[in-house]
Formats: C-alpha cells, sequence, structure tokens
C-alpha cells in the first residue's frame, strides 16, 4: 500500500473513533441518568424488596431506622458512591431479573461505604460517655408465664482519640484486623495503631500459621461501626423475643395460661408459608378451648387480640421464599448467638512486649456489669 493511502487510512480509523467515543459518553450520560433515575424509582425497589430483599426490608420496618432511608446507610452523599452503588448493583439486577441471586443474601455486604461516612451523619460516638441501662423482660414457657427481668450496664463509654475508653474505644483508636473467612467470623490477626503510627499487634495462636504479614498487608480491614452493629437495622429477633417483647408491652395478656409456650409452639420452627403460620397461631384458641373453657369465654377479646399479635410476630420471622430465619445472619454486637465480641476478646495473644502471650482483657466487667440486679432497685423476679 502507498504511504499516503496508509495515512488517509488511519486518520478515518481516528476519526472513526473519536467519533465513536463521543457518540457513546452522550449514550452513556442520557443512559446512566436513566438508570438512577430507575433505580431510585419505587417500581424497582419494590420488585427489590418485595423479592430479594423483602426480610431485610421487613426487619427494617421494625427497626429503630424505620425512616432512615435504605439509600441513607447504602450509599450515603456525595455522587462517588452513588456511582460506585450503582455499579454495584448491576449484577443484582441481572441476578434479579434471571432469578439467580443467593439466597439468603450473604454478608458481609463487601463495598459498603465506610460506616463512618454513613452513620455518623447521625450519630457521634465520640462524643458518647458514661453506660448504657438495659433492661430486659422475658417469659418462661410455665402456666403463669413467670416474668424475669435482667438488668445489664453496658460500658458503652466513648471520647475522642486519646481520652476514648470502653466500648467505642475502638473506633477513636485504629484497630486493623484480618479475617480469615469471607463472613468475617475468623479474626486472626489484630493490629492497634499507637500515636507512634506503629503497631501493637495480637494473633490468634491457634490460627498463627495462616496470618502471613503479605496476607495482612493486603487484606487488613479498619474496624468501623458495622464490625460491631453488623445488625443495625436488619434486626432478625427471634420469635421468644418478639413474644416476651409483646407481653412485657401488654399486647398480649400475659395473664393467659401458657400462652408464652403455646406460641413458641406455634412460631418456632418457622412455618413453611405465612399461611400455615397463621393457621397454627389461630389453633391457640383450640388449645383454649379444650384446656381452659372459662378462659376460652371469658377472653374472648383477648385472645383475638393475641392471634393478631402473634400473626405479626409471624411476619417478622417467616422468610422461606428467601431461607432467611433469625439464625442466617450472625449478630456481632454481643458473644450468645455468635462469637461477636469474643472473635479477638479472650482469643487474641498479644505479640510483643509486657503483654505478650496474654490474650485480649475477657473479664465480664470491662464491658458490661449486673450490680444494679443486686441493689434490689429491679426485681429479678415477680
Ligand atoms: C441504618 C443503616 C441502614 C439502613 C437504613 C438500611 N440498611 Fe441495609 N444494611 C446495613 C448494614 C450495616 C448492613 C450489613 C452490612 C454487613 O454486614 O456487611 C446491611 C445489609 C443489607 C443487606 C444484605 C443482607 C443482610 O441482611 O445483611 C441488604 C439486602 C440490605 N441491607 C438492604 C437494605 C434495604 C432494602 C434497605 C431499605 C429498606 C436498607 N438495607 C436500609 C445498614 C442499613
Ligand atoms: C439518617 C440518620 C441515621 C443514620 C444514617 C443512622 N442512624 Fe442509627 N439511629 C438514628 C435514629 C434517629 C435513632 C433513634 C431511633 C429511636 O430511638 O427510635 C437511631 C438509633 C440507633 C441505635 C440504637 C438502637 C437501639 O436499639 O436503641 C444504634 C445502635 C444505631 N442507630 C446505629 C447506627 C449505625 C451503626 C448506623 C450506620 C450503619 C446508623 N445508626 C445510621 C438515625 C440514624
Ligand atoms: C467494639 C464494638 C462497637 C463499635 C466498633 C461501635 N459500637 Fe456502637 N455500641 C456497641 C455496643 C456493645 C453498644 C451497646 C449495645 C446495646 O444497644 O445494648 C453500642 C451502642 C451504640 C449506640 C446506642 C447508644 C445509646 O445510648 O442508645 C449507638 C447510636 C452506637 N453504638 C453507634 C455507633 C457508631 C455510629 C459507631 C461507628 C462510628 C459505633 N457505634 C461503633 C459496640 C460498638
Ligand atoms: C477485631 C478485634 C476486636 C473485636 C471484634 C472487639 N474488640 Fe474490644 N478490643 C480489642 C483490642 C485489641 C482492645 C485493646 C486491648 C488492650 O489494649 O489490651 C480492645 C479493648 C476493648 C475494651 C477496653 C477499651 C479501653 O481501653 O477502655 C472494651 C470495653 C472492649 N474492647 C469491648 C468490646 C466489645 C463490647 C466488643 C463486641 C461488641 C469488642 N470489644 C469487640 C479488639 C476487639
Ligand atoms: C468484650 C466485651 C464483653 C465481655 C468481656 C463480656 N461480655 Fe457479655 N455482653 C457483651 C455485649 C456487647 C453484650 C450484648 C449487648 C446487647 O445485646 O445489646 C453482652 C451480653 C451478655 C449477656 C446477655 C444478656 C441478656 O440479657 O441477653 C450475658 C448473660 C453476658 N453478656 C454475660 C457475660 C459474662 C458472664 C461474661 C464474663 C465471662 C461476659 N458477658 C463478658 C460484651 C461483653
Amino acid at each position: 500500500m502507498e504511504p499516503r493511502e496508509q495515512r488517509r487510512r488511519h486518520r478515518d480509523k481516528l476519526l472513526f473513533l473519536m467519533l465513536a467515543g463521543a457518540i457513546s459518553i452522550i449514550l452513556l450520560v442520557i443512559g446512566s441518568y436513566q438508570l438512577v433515575e430507575f433505580t431510585d424509582s419505587t417500581a424497582f425497589c419494590g420488585r427489590l424488596c418485595h423479592q430479594v430483599m423483602y426480610p431485610e426490608y421487613t426487619a427494617y420496618q421494625a427497626s429503630p431506622h424505620s425512616r432512615v432511608r435504605c439509600t441513607e446507610c447504602h450509599v450515603g452523599p456525595g455522587a462517588d458512591y452513588l456511582v460506585k452503588s450503582k455499579l454495584a448493583g448491576v449484577p443484582l439486577i441481572f441476578a434479579t431479573i434471571s432469578d439467580s441471586y443467593s439466597r439468603p443474601i450473604p454478608t458481609p455486604v463487601e463495598n459498603l461505604r465506610p460506616a463512618r461516612e454513613t452513620c455518623e451523619q447521625c450519630h457521634r460516638p465520640e462524643k458518647f460517655a458514661g453506660d448504657l441501662v438495659r433492661v430486659h423482660t422475658s417469659y418462661a414457657p410455665d402456666e403463669t408465664n413467670t416474668e424475669k427481668i435482667d438488668v445489664r450496664v453496658l460500658r458503652v463509654g466513648g471520647g475522642e482519640s486519646e481520652v476514648a475508653r470502653d466500648i467505642h474505644w475502638h473506633i477513636a483508636a485504629q484497630v486493623w484486623y484480618l479475617a480469615l473467612d469471607s463472613k468475617r467470623q475468623e479474626i486472626g490477626w489484630v493490629g492497634v495503631e499507637n500515636t507512634g503510627g506503629e503497631l501493637v499487634e495480637y494473633v490468634d495462636p491457634q490460627k498463627a500459621d495462616e496470618v502471613t504479614p503479605e496476607r495482612v498487608a493486603a487484606e487488613k480491614r479498619l474496624m468501623d461501626c458495622i464490625d460491631c452493629h453488623n445488625r443495625a437495622t436488619h434486626i432478625f429477633r427471634s420469635p421468644a423475643e418478639l413474644v416476651d417483647t409483646a407481653l412485657a408491652q401488654g399486647k398480649i395478656d400475659k395473664s393467659l395460661p401458657f400462652i408464652k409456650r403455646e406460641s413458641m409452639k406455634a412460631l418456632d420452627p418457622p412455618s413453611a408459608s405465612l399461611d400455615q403460620a397463621s393457621d397454627r397461631v389461630k389453633a391457640i384458641g383450640d388449645f383454649y378451648r379444650a384446656n381452659y373453657p372459662q378462659v376460652y369465654e371469658e377472653k374472648a377479646q383477648t385472645i383475638a387480640q393475641m392471634v393478631l399479635e402473634l400473626k405479626e410476630v409471624a411476619r417478622l420471622t417467616t422468610f422461606p421464599e428467601m431461607k432467611v430465619t433469625w439464625k442466617s445472619y450472625p449478630i456481632n454486637i454481643g458473644h450468645q448467638e455468635a462469637p461477636g465480641c469474643f472473635r479477638c476478646h479472650g482469643k487474641l495473644a498479644a505479640t510483643a512486649g509486657e503483654q505478650k502471650g496474654q490474650p485480649i482483657d475477657v473479664s465480664c466487667n470491662l464491658c458490661h456489669y449486673f450490680a444494679l440486679e443486686q441493689t434490689g432497685l429491679f426485681p429479678t423476679q415477680k
């Protein structure tokens, strides 16, 4: 080919590429604008919420954050994360359309914006101080539904950097950690940055061989709110907890004999469908007719109210389509249902210094105390 001809061809090609580029940019701008509009619409959310995210949506509606929009935690302010989250959402859109998403939706949410930028729009743990008192009322599965009141004081603390202490110390400090599993339940290494920028390190002696400097460098994560508050709003409460709350609030009459036991029989394990749960709840009426005919006569109204309340408990605990129960997601805030705080406390040991070989403190009163119970201010038995 003649050099001139070649040059012309090159120029044409370049022109074509430039034109194509310009057209795609225009299309992208229009397209992504419409995608943003579409993905923010209720129709889109409706489909996602009513199928894939139905359990999260339901738990959210019954949580303290029910008036906070999904995007305030999942996207946050600014355009950056809007684009990132929309892009991250693309596979989910395809998965929804093709029905190929995993059930339940896996956690942790990999690309969730650092919680400090979202949660701290509204909360400032640096400004917290002191203790938080939690009163927990539960009922036994006996005839009188014996009430038990537990009081615990949590040393939530707080404060900015140097003065920070107690539970919210972790966010004023720089605590890095390495999880050995995808669910972040097996923590192999922790590094706390001191004022000089050096790391004070802790390692799980049982897993020391899995912790390599390369892996720490590549995979370490800075601890933030959701490493403890992973169930900040999608709180899947168990039927036992929900029934206890309904009894404590007087929504269910606690003078109904064996009501705690019968509720549990109907709701735990969860039913295969909401209709089935509803039938099992209604059948509690038959229990009273057969065993307590007088109660059945005199308390017809409270029994009807109880059935309504338990149907609500069923709604909050029955998610067969997404295979979600109150046990599906680990709760990191305590150490009862899942390891939570004990993923590190009492498990990892210091690698150097005076504390070498000592596990991270796990004494009960580091985090809470139950002393109020002993003052007699709160009766433990009624
Ligand atoms: C108060 C903050 C907050 C709000 C509001 C919120 N979420 Fe979440 N969401 C979270 C956190 C925190 C996680 C857990 C992240 C993790 O474990 O990595 C999460 C996880 C999820 C998950 C993954 C499955 C799971 O249960 O962990 C889905 C799906 C989800 N959210 C959907 C929604 C939808 C839909 C809404 C609105 C109806 C919403 N979220 C509102 C904070 C929030
Ligand atoms: C748009 C504001 C807003 C955002 C964002 C937000 N919260 Fe909240 N949060 C609230 C409000 C308001 C309450 C109090 C609700 C009440 O007392 O009824 C609350 C309550 C709480 C509570 C106490 C719940 C209880 O049982 O008393 C915790 C813990 C909490 N939020 C953690 C978080 C975490 C973690 C995040 C980030 C993932 C977050 N919040 C994001 C507004 C927000
Ligand atoms: C080391 C674990 C841990 C981390 C990290 C953590 N929290 Fe907490 N937080 C707790 C515990 C434990 C409680 C008390 C639990 C309860 O509600 O019974 C609590 C309580 C709270 C409360 C309720 C306080 C009240 O008076 O009702 C809010 C709000 C809160 N945290 C927000 C945050 C935010 C925002 C972040 C991140 C900037 C954060 N927390 C980081 C463990 C943690
Ligand atoms: C990723 C590991 C990790 C997890 C998870 C964790 N902690 Fe810690 N925590 C630490 C380390 C490291 C220290 C500092 C130990 C030291 O200085 O000896 C610490 C210190 C503390 C302190 C003392 C802070 C002070 O100096 O006043 C409290 C209280 C505490 N943690 C409570 C909790 C609670 C409650 C949870 C669960 C909700 C929790 N921690 C989860 C690693 C962790
Ligand atoms: C590292 C901090 C930490 C340590 C150490 C710790 N706990 Fe806890 N504990 C918590 C947190 C956080 C919760 C859950 C708070 C919540 O659910 O709001 C909890 C919850 C509990 C509960 C459940 C209370 C209830 O009403 O549901 C019991 C019981 C308990 N702890 C006993 C103990 C005992 C006994 C020890 C000592 C062997 C201990 N804890 C050590 C942080 C700790």
